[in-house]
């Protein structure tokens, strides 16, 4: 088969988590080939600008083209390119991590540096593990079993992909690795529980845990792992009361209480953690994403001194990294980025912002039939399309697919997941671009036979835009 060409360069890049037989066709359309960013957009390969509404993949939280970063970079670079972390270390490296404890109000101690959000929960699972077996309590050497929520996301590396447990992974890359268990997600749109909403439900979702430690025995039972906030579910976020019951509960058992603020830290909802002010709060604490803004790869797992002191030792210690472990580039990055989100108060912003645009959002649903529920927290804003909204039936992949594609041609890009649109643009946006992301959404949302027809003249005009600029679509 003829290798598809693309600018005269063939096509040999594997992209993730896509369709290549479908995605390659469209190789030129709308936002798919991005080559540009600037603050709160990105632009395509034609100069088509977009408000950049997941944040090129939930990680540009301070926006594009910041200087001070580039910078950053371009110092370390030309004054250490590389040194590794493995029984040496280096001034930005032990930076970084200090600056992680210090805005982490001190709850945690130790900081253990990666390159991705998987890594840093790989990190935390592996851990978890050896901290129960090198526990003086003999009775704690069992314990291995990992619980997480359904529908839960956390990575791609067979840890992470067996924390996340969802389906299509066992069935493509199974078997996946033993002892990992799930309880129902705190989803209280669609309660798995069949409850009409917290408080009077009794959060029976976080109960689950208890039950579920309890019927596996504890002594087998490990850890729970969290995301604050589910994201790749369709921003689901339980009631502040369900944080503190399953917190407790780890507490009660002796269960390490890892929370994966991969998407979550560094101020997109509102607080530079959502977990900063937890009681009982986490062991183990797992960020990527914003920490580095994505300009590069950086992630972190952070432990407390108890889970630390474990490892003291010879023989005892944590056997484990990879080598961009603390990567002094990637560290000045990250400290940098960091600097800018507490410096330009970023978390204040998202959350006043994004307390706006929820609420306008709120008043188009009134409308715009197709909005089941609004949900989420600051900038971490979750649409549920529904056919029906009395019955709650969703709209399909397709159809949600359709309305992106629709939404991208009026120059807004968003995530997606099964029936859930997600905003989550950069921490830096104002009033004025939330007020264009609701008109967009507004447009895009209208059903109706005039609206579907201005959808397709809309989304037709821009394929053959793109059909006429690119060789790509000609035919061989
Ligand atoms: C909550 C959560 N944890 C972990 C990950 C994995 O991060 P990465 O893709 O950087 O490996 C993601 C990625 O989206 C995530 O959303």
């Amino acid at each position: 088969m003829a290798v598809k060409k693309y600018n005269g360069v063939p096509y040999h890049l594997w992209n993730p988590f896509t369709v290549m037989d479908e995605f390659l066709p469209f190789l030129g359309f709308g936002p798919l080939v991005i080559t540009r960013g600037q603050g709160p957009y990105v632009f395509n390969d034609r100069g088509k600008r977009y408000i950049n509404g997941l944040s090129s993949l939930w990680n540009v939280a301070v926006g594009h083209g910041r200087e001070e970063i580039v910078e950053a970079a371009a110092k370390q670079m030309r004054e250490l390119a590389y040194a590794s972390c493995f029984r040496q270390t280096h001034p930005k490296a032990i930076e970084l991590a200090a600056k992680l404890v210090q805005i982490t109000s001190g709850h945690f101690g130790h900081v253990y540096l990666a390159s991705n959000g998987s890594e840093a929960v790989e990190t935390a699972l592996k851990m978890t593990r050896q901290y129960h077996r090198q526990s003086p309590n003999t009775g704690d050497h069992g314990r291995y079993k990992i619980i997480s929520l359904r529908g839960s996301y956390h990575g791609v590396s067979h840890g992470a992909l067996s924390t996340s447990g969802q389906e299509r992974d066992a069935a493509k890359f199974g078997p996946l690795v033993p002892g990992f268990l799930r309880i129902e997600p705190p989803y209280c749109y669609r309660c798995p529980y069949g409850k009409d909403g917290y408080p009077e439900c009794g959060l029976e979702c976080a109960l689950a845990l208890e039950k579920t430690i309890q019927s596996e025995g504890a002594e087998s039972v490990a850890a729970f792992i969290m995301e604050p906030v589910m994201g790749v579910m369709g921003i689901i976020d339980p009631p502040e009361e369900f944080y503190r019951c399953v917190g407790e509960i780890c507490r009660r058992h002796g269960l390490i209480f890892i929370v994966d603020e991969v998407t979550t830290g560094f101020g997109r909802t509102g607080k530079l953690f959502v977990s900063e002010d937890w009681n009982p709060g986490p062991d183990i604490l797992c960020l990527g994403k914003a920490i580095s803004s994505g300009y590069l790869p950086l992630a972190a797992t952070l432990a407390t001194g108890a889970v630390y002191q474990r490892f003291n030792g010879r023989g005892n210690q944590f056997d484990h990294g990879s080598t961009a472990s603390g990567h002094p580039v990637c560290a000045a990055v990250g400290l940098e980025n960091i600097d800018i989100i507490t410096r330009e108060n970023m978390p204040e912003n998202a959350a006043i912002v994004g307390a706006y645009l929820k609420s306008s959002l709120k008043a188009v649903m009134n409308s715009r039939r197709l909005i089941g529920d609004i949900r989420g927290k600051g900038l971490m804003i979750g649409i549920e399309l529904v056919k029906d909204r009395e019955k709650k039936t969703p709209l399909t992949e397709k159809e949600t697919f359709n309305i992106v594609l629709d939404i991208a041609t009026l120059g807004l890009v968003v995530y997606y997941s099964n029936n859930v649109l997600g905003l989550l643009p950069p921490l830096i946006i104002k009033k004025d671009i939330a007020d264009r992301i609701v008109e967009i959404l507004d447009k895009a949302l209208n059903t109706g036979i005039t609206a579907d027809i201005t959808r397709k003249a809309r989304m037709a005009k821009e394929l053959a835009a793109s059909r006429l600029s690119l060789p790509l679509h000609k035919k061989r």
